[in-house]
């Protein structure tokens, strides 16, 4: 089997991926044209020629002004399904999906709008893919913990729908720190956590995700190979790291895919997992990020196996739902 081939056999979990981060040019423009919503761009080319990004916040910029293009329900459906067709050629079996509610309530859009949408297609992708998913509701850290709060009231209402709650947008100068006393509540909700740090912020934001967010997961994380105690605490505690190589190189985390730290990470014992992040912005859905790692940082078969059970084994699931993906993990050859 070719490596290509190999890595979409993997049966795998996307954990770190921002729906509005998976909206593809052609399907912003048709949703623009659909609902007479102006793009600050002429074209899908000239789209995508813009995507050439210094650091986080030049692509968050973009990746919100793109983001005006959803307003109906159908829309937010139609963003998930183009999602979950990618996701399914790649291999993954379940994903977790990032959903940023400020993004959209801000514009005017209904917090049930984009709900309602994003419910609808991941029960269509279990029927239509067999693909088992969750919604996980990110709070935006350059607003304050009070609009935090106003969300999770709207939210409240369906936390039948919703299974955790993550911290994501420009990290530098907004710590977890902000939000302690909100993950607090969503922790009494019975929330699962998750938040970004160690991205372009220091590993002392990793630290406070773990000691006062309380985090089960950290989103990208990368930067805590700069502190030795905390490498050893993540292997010790086995905290799950939601890596995503392609993102760090177009972000300029990385300067090169051959330069990131994700195999020096996985050797030091860490819970390593590869994600795409904004797969429509960054070049690449989960399966490519995969198979460009693989190349550049030479990954073997055993290492890309143990990658995608970390993936299953880091999903908020049932041991029940996880079991016949292991087993399927497992029968896989390493050659
Ligand atoms: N980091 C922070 N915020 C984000 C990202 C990211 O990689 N993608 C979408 N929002
Ligand atoms: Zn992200």
């Amino acid at each position: 089997m070719d490596l290509e081939s190999y890595v979409r056999a993997l049966p795998k979990a996307e954990l770190h991926l921002h729906i509005e981060g998976s909206l593809e040019p052609e399907l912003m423009f048709a949703l623009a044209q659909r609902n007479h919503v102006a793009l600050p761009w002429r074209s899908v080319e000239a789209t995508r020629a813009a995507y050439d990004f210094s650091n986080l916040q030049s692509f968050l910029d973009l990746y919100y002004a793109g983001a005006a293009a959803l307003i109906h329900e159908q829309d937010f459906y139609d963003l998930a399904m183009a999602y979950f067709a990618r996701a399914r050629a790649d291999g993954v079996v379940h994903a977790e999906l990032f959903f940023d509610p400020q993004t959209h309530t801000a514009r005017g859009i209904a917090f049930d709008t984009v709900l309602d949408g994003l419910e609808r297609a991941c029960d269509e992708a279990r029927v239509q893919y067999g693909i088992s998913s969750r919604l996980i509701l990110c709070f935006l850290r350059h607003l304050s913990e009070d609009d935090g709060f106003a969300t999770l009231d709207q939210a409240v209402p369906h936390l039948n729908r919703i299974h955790g709650v993550g911290l994501d947008s420009s990290e530098n100068g907004h710590p977890p720190s902000k939000f302690a006393r909100l993950f607090g509540r969503c922790r009494e909700l019975g929330l699962h956590v998750v938040a970004h740090a160690g991205e372009e912020g220091p590993p002392a934001y990793i630290v406070e995700a773990l000691d006062l967010l309380k985090v089960e997961r950290i989103d990208h994380g990368v930067r805590a190979a700069e502190d030795p105690a905390l490498v050893e605490r993540l292997v010790r505690e086995q905290i799950p790291l939601t890596v995503c190589p392609l993102s760090n190189v177009k972000l300029c985390v990385f300067r090169t895919l051959g330069e990131h730290n994700l195999k020096q990470l996985l050797d030091a014992g860490l819970k390593v997992t590869i994600n795409s992040d904004d797969p429509a912005y960054f070049g690449g859905y989960i399966g490519q990020n995969f198979l460009a790692t693989a190349e550049a940082l030479k990954l073997s078969r055993a290492e890309l196996k143990r990658i995608a059970r970390n993936s299953l084994e880091a999903s908020f699931v049932t041991e029940v739902e996880r079991a016949p993906w292991l087993a399927r993990l497992d029968a896989l050859p390493e050659n």
